[in-house]
């Protein structure tokens, strides 16, 4: 084709391309009056095939004619054959879903289908009714309620009083996104509490179009960095964090370490920066013991890191994870609370410093916190406290880590909605304390309630679906489902090593499934199965590097399950079975040998030290890992 002839194509599109069910050339389909594109290439050519290519066997297929919308729209019947291809896909991949934090096994439709036919919303502030009459904040409430009284916060939350009043009462919402809302809005919260900022009351209006000014304090002569947040988190932490951390433009440790103080870390050797606070990232000790600990953040590290920036008057932003993403580990945040409360002996403004506004008014000030921990526990937030109740009934012989507002160092917490309740799309509740909140910036009389979120229109529907969870669990069904999934979960981990025993047998000793769990977790992790087994089970995949001895890692290639609600045993045995069939003649057939076109394992180098970032603003940007959903199916790696 001539280059004039394709750049003609690219601006205006090729009308002759079959669009639509009927695979009618999608110009003839165009209205008369309709100025719009036509595809440039067809569609069906360029977007992945659903299931991929190089799985093989029996499975519902999409064929993507089905599902292209063409300008006429699809007839009634057309749409019925579409959705049926959906459905038949759908509930397939559904019944036998296993690999990530979701829970597949809901039952809302019989009650609340009827709520998908209008348009709720619960804009503006959950605890104000605002003039949005057609809102379902009375089930956020009641959800918000259930949650400060599980996480050990003060409720209800009082709104017609000034937080003065109620310093200790929870405020928190419901959002539409999932946790990575919630982290957004923790990081953002945060951010403007230790930069000091406040929202002073505008003296030339009055309600109710009462103005909110943005005040920043006035500079500490003393102290250079005293508004300059210093961020921690741990290199297991979820990319919705780094992601926050980027947007709010946040300075983490490695960026003003590097900047300011290079060659002078505390945690490495050579005096380098670690990107990310280092987690226990061992799986198994030298003599082939599980180490528990792995995914967790190193917390003697994190306190000489902590300890570094307090001592130069930095206020810090630390980041735990509670369920990390792809080991289910839990950070140690009481070990934590005690740094912060340990170090306040030495630095009291940590716990209590006093920030001036106005020169010309002295009594202009708050007195705040010179640090926050904000809880990510988008999946272990929601059931490691059934965990507790288990463990005092006598029930399990073990608990997690407390992470909730018992520890006075704890500041904000999140977790999803579709995680380990289930539910038919993502969301999330947070949760802090009346005296950390944002105070709001405006109170805009058309909505008639407080701007205290992050979004404006806010899903009023995910209200109503935790209610309906929450509604129908007891505390103690829920102690159940906690008992029975952490069952569930030492099942797969023993069928794991059955099966890892049998192969050695059979095949000699160099067979290693590289099987690992962390106390308590919900996830599995083992060697890369098979593109087909992967795929039939929705098996999450990642490429990692892993540390094989003091000096030494390797990059090898792991899959993992999460043990969730919707995993039963009789599930667990079906994944077995099949991994148990394809290693019939050789265990790499359920193992492979070669991940795309990289060996699994892959290569091995040594353990280095961090290098000198080369530029100092330098911040990581996940890319692989930490449930980016980004590992590159093999047949797609060529
Ligand atoms: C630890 C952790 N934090 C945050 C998130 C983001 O949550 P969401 O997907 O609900 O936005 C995830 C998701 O897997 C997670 O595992």
């Amino acid at each position: 084709m001539s280059n004039e002839k394709k750049k003609v194509e690219q601006e205006s599109g090729n009308p002759n391309i079959p669009y639509g069910p009927s695979q009618l050339p999608w110009g003839k389909q165009v209205p008369k009056g309709a100025d719009i594109t036509a595809p440039i290439e067809d569609p069906i050519k360029v977007y992945p095939q659903v299931p991929p290519p190089d799985v093989k066997g029996d499975f519902p297929t999409i064929d993507y004619k089905l599902f292209e919308i063409p300008p006429t729209g699809l007839t009634e019947e057309q749409r019925t054959k579409a959705l049926a291809a959906l459905k038949d896909f759908a509930e397939t991949q559904a019944s036998r879903f296993t690999g990530y934090q979701v829970n597949e096994n809901q039952k809302y439709s019989p009650r609340l289908s009827w709520l998908l036919d209008m348009h709720t919303n619960n804009v503006g502030d959950p605890f104000q009714t605002g003039l949005f009459t057609l809102n379902t904040k009375f089930c956020e409430r009641a959800v918000l309620d259930y949650f400060a009284a599980l996480w050990n916060n003060d409720w209800p939350h009082h709104d017609d009083t000034p937080a003065e009043s109620y310093p200790d009462r929870y405020w928190g919402y419901v959002l539409s996104m999932g946790s990575t809302e919630a982290n957004i809005y923790g990081l953002f919260n945060a951010r403007d509490y230790l930069k000091g900022r406040a929202l002073i009351e505008d003296p030339g209006t009055e309600p109710p179009e009462k103005k909110f000014m943005l005040a920043d304090p006035l500079p500490d002569p003393g102290n250079p960095n005293a508004y300059t947040p210093i961020v921690f988190y741990s290199q297991d932490t979820h990319y919705s964090v780094v992601k926050a951390v980027r947007i709010l433009e946040l300075t983490t440790f490695y960026q003003e370490g590097n900047a300011k103080f290079p060659g002078e870390c505390p945690i490495t050797e050579n005096g380098e920066w670690p990107e990310e606070v280092p987690s226990h990232n061992v799986d198994k000790d030298e003599s082939g013991k599980d180490n528990p600990l792995s995914g967790t953040i190193k917390v003697s590290d994190l306190k000489k890191l902590v300890h570094f920036f307090v001592e130069r008057g930095y206020p810090v932003l630390i980041v735990l994870n509670f369920g990390s993403t792809w080991k289910s580990a839990y950070d140690d945040v009481p070990a934590v609370n005690h740094v912060l409360k340990d170090f306040g002996k030495e630095f009291p403004w940590l716990w209590n410093r006093i920030v001036r506004y106005d020169p010309a008014k002295p009594q202009l000030v708050d007195e705040r916190r010179g640090f926050w921990v904000h809880i990510d526990g988008a999946l272990g937030a929601s059931y490691m406290p059934f965990i507790e109740m288990a463990y005092n009934q006598g029930k399990i012989d073990k608990m997690g880590p407390i992470f909730d507002f018992r520890n006075e160092a704890v500041m904000s917490i999140c977790c999803s909605m579709h995680k380990w309740f289930g539910a038919p799309w993502p969301g999330a509740v947070y949760l802090t304390k009346t005296t950390y909140q944002l105070r709001p910036p405006t109170t805009p009389s058309y909505i008639g309630s407080a701007d205290t979120t992050l979004g404006g229109s806010r899903n009023a529907f995910s209200a109503v679906v935790f209610w309906d969870y929450l509604s129908r669990y007891s505390y103690q069904d829920s102690v159940n489902d906690v008992l029975e999934t952490e069952k569930v979960g030492a099942y797969l981990e023993q069928s794991l090593k059955e099966l890892e025993k049998e192969l050695q047998k059979k095949f000699g000793r160099e067979v290693d499934l590289w099987i690992a769990r962390s106390t308590l977790a919900l996830a599995v992790r083992f060697r890369l199965v098979n593109p087909t087994i992967s795929y039939k089970y929705t098996v999450d995949s990642e490429r990692l590097w892993v540390p094989i001895s003091k000096t030494e890692q390797q990059e090898r290639s792991y899959s993992h399950v999460f043990c969730m609600q919707s995993v039963t045993k009789k599930l667990v045995d079906e994944l077995m079975e099949d991994i148990r069939k394809a290693s019939e003649t050789d265990w790499h057939n359920a193992f492979p040998e070669w991940d795309g076109d990289q060996p699994n394992p892959g290569p091995t180098k040594p353990i280095t030290p961090p290098v000198r970032a080369r530029d100092t603003y330098r911040v990581l940007v996940p890319h692989k890992g930490r449930g980016l959903g980004s590992f590159v199916h093999p047949s797609k790696r060529k």
